[in-house]
C-alpha cells in the first residue's frame, strides 16, 4: 500500500509533502522518501526507514531550501528488495537528473534493467521503481541531443511517454527533473492519482486523505493518462499524447472525517461511527413514508436487474463476506439466482458468464486489483457490472455500468468495519429494490424498510455494550485460538468476526457456519477454548443451540451474541452480547457489532498496534 504526494506551487514544497505524508501513514509502510528542486536547480533527495518522524528529522536538517516549490514523497511497502534506505523512494537516474516516485509493479524491470545495464547504467537498488527512473534518464539524454521539439514542449513529458510504452505493469508515477524545475510529470495505469486543483498550485496524491487540506476540487487521472503540472498551469494527455479535457470534480469528505476526533484510533472510532455512516447511506434510498427503495445510480437499469438471471457479487477479505450476507439477501429478497466469489479466484478460473449475468464488485476502496480486474474479465464476457463502493471516483466506481455509493465516510483504519456495515445496507437495499418489482408485496418490503431504518439507532444499544465486551475480551485475552459459528445470515458474520479477531490481534480464528463444526473442527475443542456464537432468534437458533451444547460438552467456554430478552440463551452461555430485535436479514448489520469490538478490545489489550496492524506495517515501530 505505497503511498505518493507531489507538489507544485508557489508554497514551499518540502513541509507540504511531509504533511501529505502523514496523512498517508494509516495506509502502512516501512521507509519513506522526499524529493525536491531547489530554485538553483539542485535535487535534493532524502530517504529514511521507519516513521515519517525519522524523514521529518533527516529533513530539518537541510532546511531552508530556498525557492523550492516542486517535489514529491513516497511512503514503501517493500515489494522487490527489502525496505532499506537505499531501496526507498525516490529513486533517479545515474546521471542524478531525473527523481521518481512510484507505486505498483513494473512486471517486466528485469528486461529493462538488462538493457539498459548493457548501455553501460548502472544501479543502486534492487526495485523495479529505479530501473524506471534510469529509463525516463536515459531516453532524457537522448531526447536531449536530438531536440528539435516545439518550444514550450517538456522533454520530461517526452521522456516519461517515451518510457512508458516501454513498461509492463502497473503504475502511478510522479517524475520531476532538475533541468526543469518549475515541472511535475505525474502518470497512472492500474495504480490510483488524483490531482487536486488548487490556486497557482497542484497537489498529487494517490489517496484523497493526503489532498483534501489544501484542495477539494479534484482531477481523477484515467489508466493511460498523464499530467504535466507547473505552478498556475497544467496540461492533461494520453500517454500517446492525445489531449484530453479533465473534469474537474468535488470532493465530497471533509478534512475532520480522517481525523481521529478524540479517539484512541481509527478502528475504535469508526466502529462507533457506524450508526452516523449508516444513516448517510440509507438517506434518500430507504424511503419510509412510501415503502420504496430509491438507487438513483440504478435508475437506468431497473429493467434489466430484474430480468437479470444470475448476479455474481465479487470482493476480497471483509467485502467478500459482505458479498456473502448479500448472497442470502438476494437469493431470500428478490428470488434471484446469486453467488459469491472470491474476486481473485473469479479472474483466473475463465468463469462462464451467460446472458443476464450482472457482476456487483464490491470494495471499500475501489481499487483493489483483483476485484477490479473480475470486474474487467465479466464486463468483457458480456455481464452488466454494477459497483458497491465507498471510495467516489475510484477506479471501480469509474468503470461500472451503475452503482451504489457507500457514503460511510473515509474508512482510515486498517480493519474494515462501517464499510462492511455499510456494504451490507447496500446491498439489503439492492435486493429490496429488485425484490420489490419482482415477488415482494408492499406490506413486506415496508417492514423491512421500517426496519432498516431503526438499525443505526439499534447499533446504537449495541455500542454501548463496550466495556461488557472489553471485560469478556480480557477473560480470554491469553487464549490463542478462536472458534466463530453461526448458521444463515450469521455463517458470514463468523467468518468477518474470526477475520477481524486474527488481523488485529494476531490470535489464531476459525470461522465457519456452525453445522460444519461436528464434521472435523469439533476436534479442536478443549477445555477453556473461546467460542463465539451469533445465536440470536431466528428458524435456525435450535438448532445453533444444539452446537452450543456440543461445544460445552466439550468444555469449550461460550460467548453468544443474542436476541435482547432471550433469558433461554444464558442457561447455554458463559457470557452473553445483548442485541435489539431486528427481521432476522436485518440482522447481520447488528451482529458484526460485538464482534468487530470484541477484537478491538483483544487487539488493545494484547498491547497490538491497531491502526497498523503487521500486515501492513511490517517494520513501521523503527524509530
Ligand atoms: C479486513 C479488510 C480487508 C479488505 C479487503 C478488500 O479488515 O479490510 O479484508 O476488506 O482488502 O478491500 P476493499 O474493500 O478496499 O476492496
Amino acid at each position: 500500500m505505497c503511498g505518493i504526494v507531489a507538489y507544485v506551487g508557489r508554497k514551499l514544497a518540502q513541509p507540504v509533502l511531509i504533511e501529505g505524508l502523514k496523512r498517508l501513514e494509516y495506509r502502512g509502510y516501512d521507509s519513506a522518501g522526499v524529493a525536491v528542486i531547489d530554485q538553483s536547480g539542485s535535487l535534493h533527495v532524502r530517504r529514511a526507514v521507519g516513521r515519517i518522524s525519522v524523514l521529518e528529522n533527516a529533513v530539518a536538517t537541510t532546511q531552508p531550501l530556498p525557492g523550492a516549490h516542486v517535489g514529491m514523497a513516497h511512503t514503501r511497502w517493500a515489494t522487490h528488495g527489502a525496505p532499506t534506505e537505499v531501496n526507498a523512494h525516490p529513486h533517479t537516474d545515474n546521471t542524478g537528473r531525473i527523481a521518481l516516485v512510484h507505486n505498483g509493479i513494473i512486471e517486466n524491470y528485469a528486461a529493462l534493467k538488462q538493457l539498459l545495464s548493457d548501455k553501460g547504467h548502472t544501479f543502486s537498488s534492487q526495485t523495479d521503481t529505479e530501473v524506471l527512473a534510469v529509463l525516463i534518464g536515459d531516453l532524457y539524454a537522448d531526447l536531449k541531443t536530438r531536440n528539435h521539439l516545439a518550444p514550450g514542449t517538456s522533454l520530461l513529458q517526452r521522456a516519461v511517454q517515451a518510457a512508458l510504452h516501454q513498461v509492463e505493469g502497473t503504475y502511478g508515477i510522479a517524475v520531476v527533473c532538475r533541468e526543469e524545475p518549475d515541472t511535475l510529470v505525474v502518470a497512472r495505469k492500474g495504480s490510483p492519482l488524483i490531482i487536486g486543483v488548487g490556486d497557482e498550485e497542484y497537489v498529487v496524491a494517490s489517496d484523497a486523505s493526503a489532498i483534501v487540506e489544501h484542495t477539494t476540487q479534484v482531477i481523477y487521472l484515467n489508466d493511460n493518462e498523464m499530467a504535466v503540472l507547473r505552478p498556475g498551469s497544467f496540461r492533461t494527455t494520453t500517454i500517446d499524447d492525445i489531449a484530453i479535457s479533465p473534469v474537474v470534480q468535488q470532493l465530497e469528505n471533509k478534512l475532520e472525517e480522517y481525523e481521529l476526533g478524540g479517539y484512541e484510533h481509527y478502528m475504535l472510532k469508526e466502529i462507533f461511527e457506524q450508526p452516523l455512516a449508516l444513516s448517510n447511506c440509507l438517506r434518500g434510498r430507504a424511503e419510509q413514508r412510501e415503502g420504496r427503495i430509491v438507487l438513483g445510480g440504478l435508475s437506468d437499469h431497473a429493467r434489466d436487474l430484474v430480468r437479470a438471471r444470475r448476479f455474481i457479487l465479487t470482493g476480497q477479505g471483509t467485502a467478500w463476506h459482505a458479498g456473502l450476507v448479500g448472497d442470502y439477501l438476494m437469493e431470500d429478497l428478490a428470488k434471484v439466482v446469486t453467488e459469491c466469489t472470491y474476486a481473485s479466484e473469479f479472474r483466473y478460473r475463465n468463469p462462464i458468464v451467460e446472458e443476464g449475468t450482472v457482476v456487483v464488485a464490491i470494495s471499500q476502496s475501489g481499487e483493489t486489483a483483483d476485484t477490479l480486474a473480475a470486474l474487467r474479465e465479466a464486463k468483457e464476457k458480456g455481464a452488466m457490472a454494477l459497483g458497491v463502493v465507498n471510495v467516489v471516483g475510484s477506479t471501480i466506481a469509474r468503470e461500472t455500468d451503475g452503482g451504489i455509493y457507500l457514503h460511510a465516510g473515509p474508512e482510515i483504519g486498517v480493519a474494515s468495519t462501517k464499510a462492511f456495515t455499510c456494504q451490507c445496507a447496500v446491498l439489503t437495499m439492492l435486493s429490496l429494490f429488485i425484490g420489490r418489482r419482482k415477488f415482494m408485496s408492499q406490506a413486506q418490503t415496508h417492514e423491512l424498510i421500517d426496519g432498516l431504518c431503526a438499525i443505526p439507532e439499534q447499533m446504537r444499544q449495541v455500542l454501548k455494550q463496550s466495556e461488557l465486551i472489553r471485560d469478556i475480551a480480557s477473560e480470554f485475552i491469553d487464549r490463542e485460538n478462536w472458534l466463530f459459528l453461526g448458521r444463515g445470515y450469521h455463517y458470514p458474520i463468523a467468518l468477518e468476526g474470526a477475520l477481524k479477531l486474527k488481523e488485529i490481534s494476531y490470535i489464531h480464528a476459525e470461522g465457519m457456519p456452525a453445522a460444519e463444526m461436528k464434521h472435523g473442527p469439533i476436534a479442536l475443542i478443549n477445555e477453556g477454548m473461546p467460542v463465539v456464537f451469533v445465536a440470536t432468534k431466528g428458524v435456525q437458533y435450535e438448532k445453533v443451540i444444539s452446537n452450543i451444547e456440543e461445544v460445552r460438552a466439550r468444555g469449550g467456554r461460550v460467548i453468544a451474541v443474542a436476541t435482547e430478552g432471550d433469558s433461554h440463551i444464558h442457561r447455554y452461555s458463559d457470557h452473553v452480547i445483548e442485541i435489539p430485535p431486528a427481521a432476522e436479514p436485518l440482522q447481520p448489520l447488528l451482529s458484526v457489532v460485538p464482534l468487530q469490538l470484541l477484537a478491538y478490545h483483544a487487539a488493545v489489550l494484547r498491547g497490538c498496534n491497531v491502526d497498523k496492524p503487521r500486515n501492513l506495517a511490517k517494520s513501521v515501530t523503527v524509530e
